[in-house]
Protein backbone atom coordinates (compact mmCIF):
# COMPACT_ATOMS: atom_id res chain seq x y z
CA UNK A 1 0.00 0.00 0.00
CA UNK A 2 1.47 3.59 -1.12
CA UNK A 3 1.51 6.06 1.26
CA UNK A 4 -0.50 8.77 -0.24
CA UNK A 5 -0.40 12.94 0.98
CA UNK A 6 -2.49 13.70 -2.25
CA UNK A 7 -5.05 12.56 -4.77
CA UNK A 8 -5.48 13.35 -7.87
CA UNK A 9 -7.95 11.46 -10.83
CA UNK A 10 -8.42 12.03 -14.59
CA UNK A 11 -12.00 13.44 -15.39
CA UNK A 12 -13.20 13.31 -11.57
CA UNK A 13 -13.78 17.08 -9.79
CA UNK A 14 -12.01 17.75 -6.39
CA UNK A 15 -14.79 19.59 -4.63
CA UNK A 16 -12.94 19.71 -1.44
CA UNK A 17 -9.89 19.50 0.01
CA UNK A 18 -9.72 19.23 3.82
CA UNK A 19 -6.83 18.65 6.43
CA UNK A 20 -6.81 14.74 6.03
CA UNK A 21 -9.25 13.88 3.62
CA UNK A 22 -9.89 14.36 -0.35
CA UNK A 23 -13.64 14.62 -1.61
CA UNK A 24 -14.50 14.11 -5.86
CA UNK A 25 -17.54 14.46 -7.43
CA UNK A 26 -18.37 11.09 -9.04
CA UNK A 27 -21.75 10.81 -11.16
CA UNK A 28 -24.40 11.92 -8.45
CA UNK A 29 -22.26 10.10 -5.49
CA UNK A 30 -19.30 11.46 -3.77
CA UNK A 31 -15.77 9.50 -3.75
CA UNK A 32 -14.59 10.34 -0.44
CA UNK A 33 -10.78 9.40 0.13
CA UNK A 34 -9.16 9.71 3.22
CA UNK A 35 -4.71 10.29 2.85
CA UNK A 36 -1.96 9.42 5.17
CA UNK A 37 -1.75 13.43 6.16
CA UNK A 38 -1.90 14.51 9.49
CA UNK A 39 -2.53 17.66 11.69
CA UNK A 40 -1.53 18.85 14.81
CA UNK A 41 -2.13 21.93 16.68
CA UNK A 42 -4.38 22.94 13.23
CA UNK A 43 -1.24 22.50 11.03
CA UNK A 44 -0.84 19.98 7.90
CA UNK A 45 2.26 18.65 8.76
CA UNK A 46 4.73 17.98 6.46
CA UNK A 47 5.03 14.09 7.26
CA UNK A 48 2.67 11.48 5.80
CA UNK A 49 1.80 8.49 8.58
CA UNK A 50 1.86 4.88 6.52
CA UNK A 51 -1.29 3.50 6.85
CA UNK A 52 -3.04 5.87 9.11
CA UNK A 53 -5.81 7.45 6.01
CA UNK A 54 -6.71 3.49 5.37
CA UNK A 55 -7.04 2.78 9.15
CA UNK A 56 -8.98 5.72 9.79
CA UNK A 57 -11.19 4.63 6.89
CA UNK A 58 -11.87 1.35 8.80
CA UNK A 59 -12.39 2.86 11.98
CA UNK A 60 -15.16 5.27 10.41
CA UNK A 61 -16.88 2.04 8.30
CA UNK A 62 -16.81 -0.16 11.58
CA UNK A 63 -19.32 2.37 13.70
CA UNK A 64 -21.43 3.17 11.02
CA UNK A 65 -22.12 -0.70 10.50
CA UNK A 66 -22.14 -0.61 14.46
CA UNK A 67 -24.55 2.57 14.48
CA UNK A 68 -26.59 1.26 12.16
CA UNK A 69 -29.25 0.49 14.15
CA UNK A 70 -29.33 3.70 15.29
CA UNK A 71 -29.58 5.60 11.76
CA UNK A 72 -28.74 4.90 8.21
CA UNK A 73 -25.67 6.52 6.74
CA UNK A 74 -24.59 7.58 3.50
CA UNK A 75 -22.39 4.85 2.77
CA UNK A 76 -22.86 3.38 -0.57
CA UNK A 77 -19.83 1.32 -0.87
CA UNK A 78 -16.84 0.42 1.00
CA UNK A 79 -14.94 -2.50 -1.13
CA UNK A 80 -12.41 -1.28 -3.74
CA UNK A 81 -13.33 -4.20 -5.42
CA UNK A 82 -16.90 -3.22 -6.19
CA UNK A 83 -16.02 0.22 -7.21
CA UNK A 84 -16.67 0.84 -10.97
CA UNK A 85 -14.55 0.43 -13.12
CA UNK A 86 -13.29 3.99 -13.78
CA UNK A 87 -11.36 3.56 -10.38
CA UNK A 88 -9.34 0.38 -10.98
CA UNK A 89 -6.59 2.29 -12.23
CA UNK A 90 -5.96 3.40 -8.73
CA UNK A 91 -6.32 0.74 -6.74
CA UNK A 92 -2.94 1.34 -5.27
CA UNK A 93 -4.02 4.95 -3.67
CA UNK A 94 -7.57 4.45 -3.52
CA UNK A 95 -7.99 0.80 -2.14
CA UNK A 96 -9.10 0.45 1.51
CA UNK A 97 -8.70 4.29 1.91
CA UNK A 98 -11.62 5.47 0.12
CA UNK A 99 -15.75 4.67 0.27
CA UNK A 100 -18.38 6.22 -2.51
CA UNK A 101 -20.90 7.83 -0.55
CA UNK A 102 -24.70 9.20 -1.08
CA UNK A 103 -24.23 13.43 -1.59
CA UNK A 104 -26.65 14.81 0.76
CA UNK A 105 -27.21 17.84 2.01
CA UNK A 106 -25.36 18.74 4.76
CA UNK A 107 -27.00 20.82 7.82
CA UNK A 108 -24.06 23.25 8.45
CA UNK A 109 -23.22 22.12 12.46
CA UNK A 110 -21.64 20.24 13.85
CA UNK A 111 -22.84 18.20 16.60
CA UNK A 112 -20.30 17.85 18.70
CA UNK A 113 -21.30 15.42 21.90
CA UNK A 114 -18.67 15.67 25.01
CA UNK A 115 -18.53 12.72 27.76
CA UNK A 116 -15.69 14.57 29.47
CA UNK A 117 -14.76 17.77 30.27
CA UNK A 118 -11.59 19.13 28.27
CA UNK A 119 -10.52 21.37 25.44
CA UNK A 120 -12.71 24.30 24.61
CA UNK A 121 -15.32 22.55 27.35
CA UNK A 122 -13.12 22.69 30.08
CA UNK A 123 -12.29 27.00 29.08
CA UNK A 124 -15.41 27.81 28.83
CA UNK A 125 -16.52 25.93 31.75
CA UNK A 126 -13.43 27.40 33.63
CA UNK A 127 -15.20 31.24 32.65
CA UNK A 128 -18.68 30.83 33.46
CA UNK A 129 -19.24 26.93 34.80
CA UNK A 130 -21.38 26.57 31.99
CA UNK A 131 -21.04 25.44 28.22
CA UNK A 132 -23.00 27.78 25.79
CA UNK A 133 -26.22 27.36 27.87
CA UNK A 134 -25.43 24.23 29.49
CA UNK A 135 -25.04 25.06 33.40
CA UNK A 136 -23.01 22.43 34.77
CA UNK A 137 -21.99 21.42 38.36
CA UNK A 138 -19.60 23.26 40.22
CA UNK A 139 -16.25 21.64 41.01
CA UNK A 140 -15.70 19.58 37.76
CA UNK A 141 -11.59 19.10 37.34
CA UNK A 142 -10.29 19.02 33.77
CA UNK A 143 -11.17 15.71 32.27
CA UNK A 144 -13.69 14.84 34.34
CA UNK A 145 -16.57 12.63 33.48
CA UNK A 146 -19.41 14.36 32.76
CA UNK A 147 -22.65 13.48 34.40
CA UNK A 148 -24.59 12.59 31.32
CA UNK A 149 -23.13 13.25 27.58
CA UNK A 150 -23.49 17.26 26.43
CA UNK A 151 -25.03 17.63 23.22
CA UNK A 152 -22.71 21.20 21.95
CA UNK A 153 -23.14 22.31 18.52
CA UNK A 154 -20.84 24.64 16.76
CA UNK A 155 -20.99 26.65 13.66
CA UNK A 156 -19.52 24.86 10.19
CA UNK A 157 -17.20 27.37 9.56
CA UNK A 158 -15.68 27.46 5.97
CA UNK A 159 -12.59 29.31 7.05
CA UNK A 160 -11.50 29.90 10.84
CA UNK A 161 -12.87 27.98 14.05
CA UNK A 162 -15.87 27.06 14.33
CA UNK A 163 -18.06 28.92 17.43
CA UNK A 164 -20.04 27.14 19.76
CA UNK A 165 -23.68 27.74 18.77
CA UNK A 166 -26.23 27.68 22.69
CA UNK A 167 -28.95 25.27 22.50
CA UNK A 168 -31.41 28.34 21.71
CA UNK A 169 -29.18 30.13 18.15
CA UNK A 170 -29.01 26.79 16.95
CA UNK A 171 -32.75 25.98 17.53
CA UNK A 172 -33.45 29.57 16.58
CA UNK A 173 -30.89 28.60 13.16
CA UNK A 174 -32.61 25.11 12.18
CA UNK A 175 -35.99 24.71 14.22
CA UNK A 176 -36.17 22.93 17.35
CA UNK A 177 -37.73 20.00 16.04
CA UNK A 178 -34.83 19.30 13.89
CA UNK A 179 -32.15 20.38 16.79
CA UNK A 180 -33.96 17.97 19.19
CA UNK A 181 -33.39 14.94 16.47
CA UNK A 182 -29.82 15.76 15.93
CA UNK A 183 -28.97 15.62 19.80
CA UNK A 184 -31.33 12.66 20.49
CA UNK A 185 -29.38 11.26 17.97
CA UNK A 186 -25.94 12.46 18.19
CA UNK A 187 -26.04 11.41 22.45
CA UNK A 188 -27.33 8.11 21.62
CA UNK A 189 -24.32 7.63 18.99
CA UNK A 190 -21.96 8.66 21.26
CA UNK A 191 -23.31 6.95 24.35
CA UNK A 192 -23.08 3.43 21.99
CA UNK A 193 -19.67 3.92 20.83
CA UNK A 194 -18.34 5.20 24.17
CA UNK A 195 -19.39 1.93 25.98
CA UNK A 196 -18.25 -0.32 23.80
CA UNK A 197 -14.45 1.48 22.99
CA UNK A 198 -14.12 1.55 26.65
CA UNK A 199 -14.62 -2.30 27.32
CA UNK A 200 -12.02 -2.47 24.37
CA UNK A 201 -9.79 0.18 26.45
CA UNK A 202 -9.88 3.39 24.82
CA UNK A 203 -12.24 6.56 26.38
CA UNK A 204 -13.93 8.22 23.51
CA UNK A 205 -13.91 11.80 25.52
CA UNK A 206 -15.75 13.90 23.24
CA UNK A 207 -16.63 13.75 19.29
CA UNK A 208 -18.42 15.33 16.25
CA UNK A 209 -21.40 14.12 14.04
CA UNK A 210 -22.27 15.48 10.86
CA UNK A 211 -26.06 15.18 9.59
CA UNK A 212 -27.25 15.29 5.87
CA UNK A 213 -31.02 15.07 4.25
CA UNK A 214 -31.51 13.09 1.28
CA UNK A 215 -34.41 12.01 -0.07
CA UNK A 216 -36.22 13.14 3.00
CA UNK A 217 -34.60 11.54 5.60
CA UNK A 218 -31.44 12.52 7.96
CA UNK A 219 -28.74 10.45 7.89
CA UNK A 220 -25.41 10.17 9.40
CA UNK A 221 -22.32 11.62 6.32
CA UNK A 222 -18.83 12.52 6.61
CA UNK A 223 -16.58 10.18 9.00
CA UNK A 224 -17.90 8.85 12.31
CA UNK A 225 -15.93 8.21 15.27
CA UNK A 226 -12.34 8.17 14.07
CA UNK A 227 -9.37 9.84 15.78
CA UNK A 228 -9.77 12.88 14.23
CA UNK A 229 -13.02 13.81 14.79
CA UNK A 230 -12.81 12.32 18.31
CA UNK A 231 -10.78 12.50 21.09
CA UNK A 232 -9.56 8.44 22.18
CA UNK A 233 -7.94 8.62 25.30
CA UNK A 234 -6.23 5.52 26.67
CA UNK A 235 -7.89 4.27 29.53
CA UNK A 236 -5.30 2.45 31.17
CA UNK A 237 -3.51 6.11 31.75
CA UNK A 238 -6.73 7.81 32.37
CA UNK A 239 -6.55 10.17 35.64
CA UNK A 240 -8.87 13.21 36.17
CA UNK A 241 -7.74 16.39 37.45
CA UNK A 242 -5.07 16.21 34.48
CA UNK A 243 -4.51 16.64 30.94
CA UNK A 244 -5.36 12.84 28.75
CA UNK A 245 -2.78 11.40 26.90
CA UNK A 246 -3.84 11.32 23.42
CA UNK A 247 -3.99 8.12 21.87
CA UNK A 248 -3.19 8.78 18.12
CA UNK A 249 -1.38 11.80 18.26
CA UNK A 250 0.85 11.66 21.60
CA UNK A 251 4.10 10.79 20.09
CA UNK A 252 3.45 14.01 17.59
CA UNK A 253 2.73 16.68 19.85
CA UNK A 254 5.56 15.97 22.41
CA UNK A 255 7.71 15.88 19.85
CA UNK A 256 6.41 19.11 18.13
CA UNK A 257 6.64 20.61 21.49
CA UNK A 258 10.23 19.26 22.23
CA UNK A 259 11.41 21.14 18.79
CA UNK A 260 11.92 25.17 18.95
CA UNK A 261 8.64 25.52 16.24
CA UNK A 262 6.89 28.32 16.98
CA UNK A 263 3.15 27.31 16.28
CA UNK A 264 3.06 30.03 14.08
CA UNK A 265 5.07 28.64 10.89
CA UNK A 266 5.32 25.83 8.92
CA UNK A 267 5.66 22.74 10.76
CA UNK A 268 8.58 20.67 11.16
CA UNK A 269 8.87 17.42 9.75
CA UNK A 270 8.50 14.43 12.24
CA UNK A 271 11.80 12.30 12.97
CA UNK A 272 11.08 8.35 11.68
CA UNK A 273 10.35 6.99 14.57
CA UNK A 274 8.02 9.21 15.24
CA UNK A 275 6.45 8.77 12.42
CA UNK A 276 6.82 4.57 13.07
CA UNK A 277 5.36 5.12 16.66
CA UNK A 278 2.30 6.69 15.44
CA UNK A 279 1.77 4.19 12.69
CA UNK A 280 1.76 1.87 14.99
CA UNK A 281 -0.70 3.40 17.21
CA UNK A 282 -3.44 4.00 14.75
CA UNK A 283 -3.67 0.15 14.39
CA UNK A 284 -3.86 -0.49 17.98
CA UNK A 285 -6.24 1.39 18.13
CA UNK A 286 -8.05 0.26 15.12
CA UNK A 287 -6.91 -3.63 16.34
CA UNK A 288 -8.01 -3.07 20.03
CA UNK A 289 -11.48 -1.34 18.77
CA UNK A 290 -12.95 -4.29 16.44
CA UNK A 291 -10.56 -7.36 17.62
CA UNK A 292 -9.39 -7.61 13.55
CA UNK A 293 -6.10 -7.47 13.27
CA UNK A 294 -5.30 -4.85 10.26
N1 LIG B 1 -22.47 12.37 2.26
C1 LIG B 1 -22.05 13.62 2.13
N2 LIG B 1 -22.66 14.47 1.28
C2 LIG B 1 -22.23 15.75 1.14
N3 LIG B 1 -21.19 16.28 1.81
C3 LIG B 1 -20.55 15.47 2.69
C4 LIG B 1 -20.93 14.12 2.90
N4 LIG B 1 -20.12 13.58 3.83
C5 LIG B 1 -19.27 14.56 4.19
N5 LIG B 1 -19.51 15.71 3.54
C6 LIG B 1 -18.82 17.00 3.66
O1 LIG B 1 -17.54 16.85 3.14
C7 LIG B 1 -16.66 17.75 3.79
C8 LIG B 1 -15.41 17.01 4.22
O2 LIG B 1 -14.48 17.93 4.51
P1 LIG B 1 -13.28 17.60 5.48
O3 LIG B 1 -13.78 17.04 6.76
O4 LIG B 1 -12.28 16.80 4.73
O5 LIG B 1 -12.70 19.03 5.70
P2 LIG B 1 -13.13 20.14 6.72
O6 LIG B 1 -14.29 19.67 7.56
O7 LIG B 1 -13.30 21.42 6.00
O8 LIG B 1 -11.87 20.31 7.56
P3 LIG B 1 -11.19 19.30 8.58
O9 LIG B 1 -10.08 18.72 7.80
O10 LIG B 1 -10.76 20.17 9.70
O11 LIG B 1 -12.23 18.27 8.98
C9 LIG B 1 -17.40 18.34 4.96
O12 LIG B 1 -17.78 19.64 4.64
C10 LIG B 1 -18.62 17.45 5.07
O13 LIG B 1 -19.72 18.16 5.55
MG1 LIG C 1 -14.32 17.80 8.67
Amino acid sequence: MSVVGEIKIDGLKKIKSGKVREMFLYEDMLLIVTTDRISAFDYILPSLIPYKGAILNKISNFWFSYLEAVIKNHLLETDFNKFPDIFKKYEDILKDRSVLVKKANIYPIECVVRGYITGSGWEEYKKSGAIGDITLPEGLKLCEKLPEPLFTPTTKADVGHDMLLTLQEAKNRFGSEIILFLQNKSIELYARAADFALEKGIIIADTKFEFGEIDGDIILVDEVLTPDSSRFWPLEDYKEGYQQKSYDKQYVRDYLLSTDWDRNSLPPELPEDVVQMTSRRYITAYEKLTGKKF
